[in-house]
């Protein structure tokens, strides 16, 4: 059912200003919400600041129109009060009117969890509603797990939506829709014939003003526990068999299934130089703001397959990209054959499909060029974000691009020992793709694929 009103805590949170305003604006722009939006938050605030910071944000970072806003700005309500007061959700009842299918969007740390959602059960809050979380859904397995225990006393799983505002962006989804449309690819999406995937998430910024966040989480559980395990399953799973959102997530959620704990020798982490100096980081942080691994995926199509995963800050460029690389076919072409084909994914700044292929080069004789064929979509000027996506998703009951409980559970599984166990950390200049080690220890056959960007 489609949900009749969203409540969302953190309110005058950073994520709000910069990410949840601008989608909510879109959404009522278009259309996609209709009901009433009740801010929430603690301390010292009003409906009338409230109005007036979503205006700032979606001026700063939404495509702010006047008429839309004044819709907004119409929809827009207000509940202060503290998150363990029985009265904040008494008054977040009655603010909610008539509501019967009510969504609550939890923009808040998970350490309030438990108790908020107590309160809403207590004051009616929870009957017919549904939840949103905020990533990071805990910090390891046993963390995420309570996580889910405290959400499914009160919630069932169809009323659970995690976000991974990956989920949110076409070009992630568009990876097992390319997969499973054409034809051509399914016969040799498989270790008979790749020969490994790369999957690179590099950022040309550091923490900013994260210090606090970052220094307890770091790039592992920041981005490729969530997002990048992600697109994984996405270039790995096996066909659902049907379009379903619990169809999709099964296979998805079988793929984790199939990867062993990370072991030391698997992966390499990086800290940039510089990382000690910024604000709220501890001054003799071991946190990773750099890691790359390799995995395995233990199934009959992906046995002996390598996975490279890197994700980092303060690299060269700001990029996501894949490379699946495809094995060399023995024949008599095979020594005049320079490079393996591939396809390339590029998920952003720009977006791409890309096959490789060699062909003859110029001249006489006999040598390859590898040259690629690009689908590039036509850039869609009305496209929603990935927030704007995944926020409206939930408000009209669709989950499929959500995590579900045991995709997170299984998701810290792999990770999780790695994690609690004390490794190396090795420095790296800002500007580098990491530090040195990472090119003696955890190197693809031929190398890394650095993608390359225009910088403007
Ligand atoms: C967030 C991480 O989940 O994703 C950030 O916390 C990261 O550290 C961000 O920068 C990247 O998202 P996007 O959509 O800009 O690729």
């Amino acid at each position: 059912v489609k949900s009749d009103a969203l409540v969302f805590y953190g309110a005058t949170g950073d994520l709000a200003y910069k990410k949840i305003f601008p989608a909510l604006h879109l959404m009522v722009k278009r259309g996609n919400l209709n009901s009433p939006i009740i801010g929430v938050a603690r301390g010292d605030y009003d409906l009338e600041k409230l109005r007036a910071r979503a205006k700032e944000s979606v001026q700063k970072y939404g495509q702010y129109d006047e008429e839309s806003f004044a819709k907004f700005y119409s929809l827009l309500g207000f509940v202060g009060g503290d998150y363990t007061d029985t009265q904040t959700f008494i008054r977040i009842r009655e603010a909610l009117g008539n509501a019967k299918n009510p969504t609550h969007y939890l923009a808040i740390p998970p350490v309030l969890f438990p108790k908020i959602v107590e309160q809403l059960e207590l004051s009616g809050c929870a009957k017919g509603a549904r939840v949103i979380v905020e990533k990071p859904f805990g910090t390891d397995f046993e963390s995420a797990s309570a996580l889910n225990k405290v959400l499914l006393s009160k919630f069932s799983e169809s009323a659970i939506y995690r976000i991974d505002h990956y989920l949110g962006k076409r070009p992630v989804n568009n990876i097992v829709f390319f997969r499973f449309v054409n034809s051509l690819l399914e016969p040799v999406w498989n270790k008979n014939h790749i020969e490994s995937m790369e999957i690179t998430m590099a950022e040309d910024f550091g923490i900013q003003s994260r210090g606090a966040f970052y220094d307890v989480t770091g790039a592992i559980r920041d981005v490729i526990q969530n997002h990048l395990f992600q697109i994984l399953c996405n270039l790995t799973m096996e066909p659902p068999k049907a379009l379903d959102s619990e169809s999709i997530r099964d296979e998805k959620v079988k793929v984790l299934k199939a990867i062993a704990p990370l072991k030391a020798q698997d992966v390499v982490k990086g800290q940039y130089k510089g990382y000690l100096g910024e604000k709220a980081v501890q001054p003799n942080s071991k946190t990773e703001t750099f890691a790359a691994m390799r995995l395995h995926i233990d199934s009959p199509r992906w046995e002996g397959v390598p996975f490279y995963i890197r994700a980092g800050k303060y690299l060269p460029v700001t990029c996501t990209e894949i490379l699946v690389k495809f094995k060399h076919l023995p024949s008599a072409y095979s020594s005049i054959a320079s490079q393996p084909n591939h396809i390339r994914f590029r998920i952003s700044p720009d977006v791409t499909v890309a096959f490789g292929m060699l062909i003859m080069a110029q001249g006489e004789d006999m040598s390859s060029v590898l040259s690629e064929i690009q689908g590039n979509p036509t850039p869609f000027p009305n496209e929603k974000d990935a927030y704007e996506r995944v926020l409206t998703d939930a408000m009209a009951g669709d989950p499929t691009h959500f995590a579900r409980q045991d995709y997170v559970e299984e998701a810290w599984k792999i990770v999780d020992d790695y994690l609690k166990s004390d490794y190396p950390v090795f420095e790296y200049e800002p500007g580098n793709w990491g530090p040195d080690q990472v090119n003696e220890l955890i190197v693809p056959t031929g190398g890394w694929n650095n993608p390359e960007v225009n910088k403007k």
